[in-house]
């Protein structure tokens, strides 16, 4: 089958790479010419696992392609919109700027026949609307991605479910159309459920606000140990052998970041109060608050761990990417860290084994190291902002000896304490009482 993909970002790549990986003759259009070429040579314009040997991998000449213009998509049956829509300036509301002008520029290429099927996240009501402004003829679904970056290949071409909203006017010859195109997937069973329009929209942020959630409700929880006395890793490790509950995100630390989870949040609080149900959703202005404060605690235990004051201390933060396997910095939880750090007067010295270029670009005016040994030179504390498997592993003896003190701060809960202590550091953790 012949088909377009609109946005060449973490969704649209890796989505363009899967489509033809599936077997599909795939045109991925992007209106950034460096991102384009990048991709049509098969350099994954992005860090993303697996992107570059998926772009290598996806058959002969011509079955993967990429353009700047929308006109090379004229061709497609299938048109999947996945540009990003971030959030507006000064607001929670989701800023619909590049999928209307995507589909501005995709509109006059539209054939009869064919259908437009979205993939970005978008408030509610969305689908509906730009269904009612494509020509006679082409039809539009909704069919929401839940990939996560770091794991984009394997979520995409093994999702959990797939999800097809559509009208109820010509919705069978779309969910015909898009189980044509999903083929393979289905195949492997991967379950397939069919929707109106709002759902479909509405599934999306469900799952990512619950998923908020959990990780806030683990942080919150954090809070009160952090004051009682207990130790919420050990807490949640409890909780989650409870099938019904569950272990993923509920992770101790930092909080959410990245370009989805904390925008997808706000808008649909900003989607359900213009539909005056704000209230149902208001809770989600807590787990925001709850995901915020975990950043001042982080920087409280760093200030503790000076004696009082970060005033010209040398603190190195590893980490600067919103997660590991990822080089985005987009609401990095680890850098909005570093910079409150660098508020209080210290010298604070970032590394990353991936993000730094994009963290130099968005907070230039922090220090920046190649890696550990460097950053870590003569710290007065180390903090320890994204969980890399590296970092984990970091030999606690080693560190110690390019230190200035042996102090860290791990706001991921990713080292063994124990074993650090044991190599003479002072370590202090979110979610465990100070004396521990
Ligand atoms: C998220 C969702 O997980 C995807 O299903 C969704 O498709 C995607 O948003 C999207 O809307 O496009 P992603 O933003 O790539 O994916 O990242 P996650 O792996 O979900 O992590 C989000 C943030 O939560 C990261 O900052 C991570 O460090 C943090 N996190 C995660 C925690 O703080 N604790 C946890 O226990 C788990």
């Amino acid at each position: 089958m012949k088909v377009s993909v609109h946005g060449c970002g973490y969704l649209g790549a890796v989505h363009a790479a899967a489509m033809a990986r599936l077997g599909h003759d795939v045109v991925g259009i992007d209106v950034d010419a460096a991102r384009v070429a990048a991709l049509a040579e098969g350099r994954a314009p992005f860090f993303e696992p697996g992107l570059t040997a998926l772009l290598a991998g996806t058959g002969g000449p011509g079955a993967l392609r990429f353009s700047t213009d929308a006109a090379d998509a004229a061709a497609a049956e299938v048109h999947f919109l996945c540009v990003g829509t971030p959030q507006s300036a000064g607001s929670g509301v989701a800023d619909l700027q590049q999928l209307e002008a995507a589909l501005a520029a995709l509109r006059p290429h539209l054939r009869p026949g064919s259908v437009v099927v979205g993939k970005s996240t978008v408030p509610v009501g969305t689908a509906a609307r730009l269904a009612a402004g494509l020509p006679d003829g082409v039809g539009l679904a909704w069919n929401p991605e839940f990939l996560r970056e770091g794991h984009a290949v394997a979520d995409t071409l093994h999702p959990d479910r797939l999800v097809y909203g559509v009208p109820d006017d010509g919705g069978e010859a779309l969910v015909a159309r898009l189980d044509a195109v999903y083929a393979r997937l289905l195949a492997d069973d991967v379950p397939r459920l069919v929707t109106d329009l709002a759902t479909a929209e509405l599934a999306k942020v469900a799952a990512n606000a619950f998923l908020a959630t959990k990780i806030s409700f683990a942080n919150a929880v954090a809070e009160v140990c952090e004051a009682a006395g207990g130790d919420a890793v050990a807490l949640v490790g409890t909780m989650a052998l409870d099938r019904r509950i569950g272990g993923d995100y509920l992770g101790v630390g930092l909080g959410f970041g990245g370009g989805c989870l904390p925008k997808d949040i706000r808008a649909f609080a900003a989607r359900a109060r213009e539909l005056g149900v704000g209230d149902a959703v208001s809770f989600l202005d807590e787990v925001d608050a709850i995901n915020d404060r975990c950043r001042d605690r982080a920087v409280e235990l760093a200030r503790a761990a000076c004696g009082g004051s970060l005033a010209d201390r040398r603190v190195a933060v590893l980490g600067a990417a919103f997660k590991p396997d990822s080089d985005d910095v987009r609401s990095s939880p680890a850098l909005a860290l570093a910079r409150a750090v660098a508020a209080e007067g210290a010298d604070v010295v970032v590394t990353d084994p991936q993000a730094l270029a994009l963290a130099q670009a968005a907070a230039p005016e922090l220090g920046y190291a190649a890696d550990v040994r460097e950053a870590a030179a003569g710290a007065d504390v180390v903090v320890l902002a994204t969980e890399w498997d590296e970092y984990r592993a970091l030999d606690p003896h080693a560190l110690a000896r390019v230190v200035r003190a042996p102090h860290l701060v791990d706001a991921r809960n990713a080292v063994d304490r124990a074993r650090w202590r044991a190599a003479g550091w002072d370590v202090r953790a979110l979610g465990v009482a100070a004396v521990r």
